[in-house]
């Protein structure tokens, strides 16, 4: 299978210090940088908006893989491409236009993701797998860092990996929530190729050590 691609998510850097941790990062070896905006109403936590996304653009060089948890993303697609967005995910349940929403994305010419929480049937995005470059699947309730990764996204996982493999081989299946040492091989095994890592990145050790320490969990 493809070599894993680990993607840090800036949720939990120092804000203080952006451009350090993303020069960190880099430096650490991560393949993407993992954006998540969150509104206060599709999820209960709000993080950060359009001016911190353009701050990351200026700061780095790398992918801007930008998660958006927010009602109605259709409204701010122009907006966070504007902003520097490489790639923008949305939600399935934020969304009466999925397929819409996609092909807006594209029509910038980004790279459009869909994603669902989990609890919803992984059915709802199966209509759009052919128009997509990434499926993410939350492996935990989205608006918090640092929460317990849900076993269940493992069969997830591999059901939509199926699926890609059929329609769309060379779309990226990104696993998002819990992710660490611990877990990160079977997620690999279950058909993953690219690994949000918030806490288990910027914990106590620093980016550098976390980085190591999930590329060699991989291995
Ligand atoms: C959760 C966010 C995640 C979060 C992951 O709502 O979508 O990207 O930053 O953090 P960890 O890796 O700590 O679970
Ligand atoms: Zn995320």
């Amino acid at each position: 299978s493809r070599s894993p691609r680990l993607a840090p998510s800036i949720l939990s850097c120092d804000f203080s210090r952006l451009g350090d941790e993303l020069r960190a990062i880099q430096q650490g070896g991560a393949d993407l940088v993992h954006v998540d905006v969150m509104d206060g109403l599709f999820v209960p936590n709000i993080s950060f908006g359009l001016p911190i996304l353009a701050a990351a653009r200026r700061a780095t060089d790398q992918y801007l893989d930008v998660h958006l948890m927010i009602e109605q993303p259709e409204r701010y697609i122009d907006a966070f491409v504007q902003a520097g967005a490489d790639g923008l995910t949305v939600h399935v349940e934020a969304t009466r236009h999925l397929h819409r929403v996609v092909q807006q994305i594209r029509a910038h010419g980004r790279d459009a993701g869909v994603t669902l929480n989990p609890g919803t049937p992984l059915e709802t995005l199966r209509p759009v797998l052919a128009d997509v470059q990434r499926v993410l699947i939350m492996s935990v309730n989205p608006g918090f860092g640092g929460q317990a990764f849900i076993p269940s996204a493992l069969d997830r996982i591999r059901a939509v990996r199926a699926w890609l493999d059929d329609v769309n081989p060379d779309a990226h299946l990104e696993v998002d929530g819990g992710v660490g040492p611990a877990n990160i091989r079977a997620l690999m095994d279950a058909g993953a190729n690219e690994f949000v890592a918030g806490s288990s990145v910027f914990g106590a050790d620093g980016p550098a050590e976390g980085l190591r320490r999930l590329r060699e969990a991989t291995q």
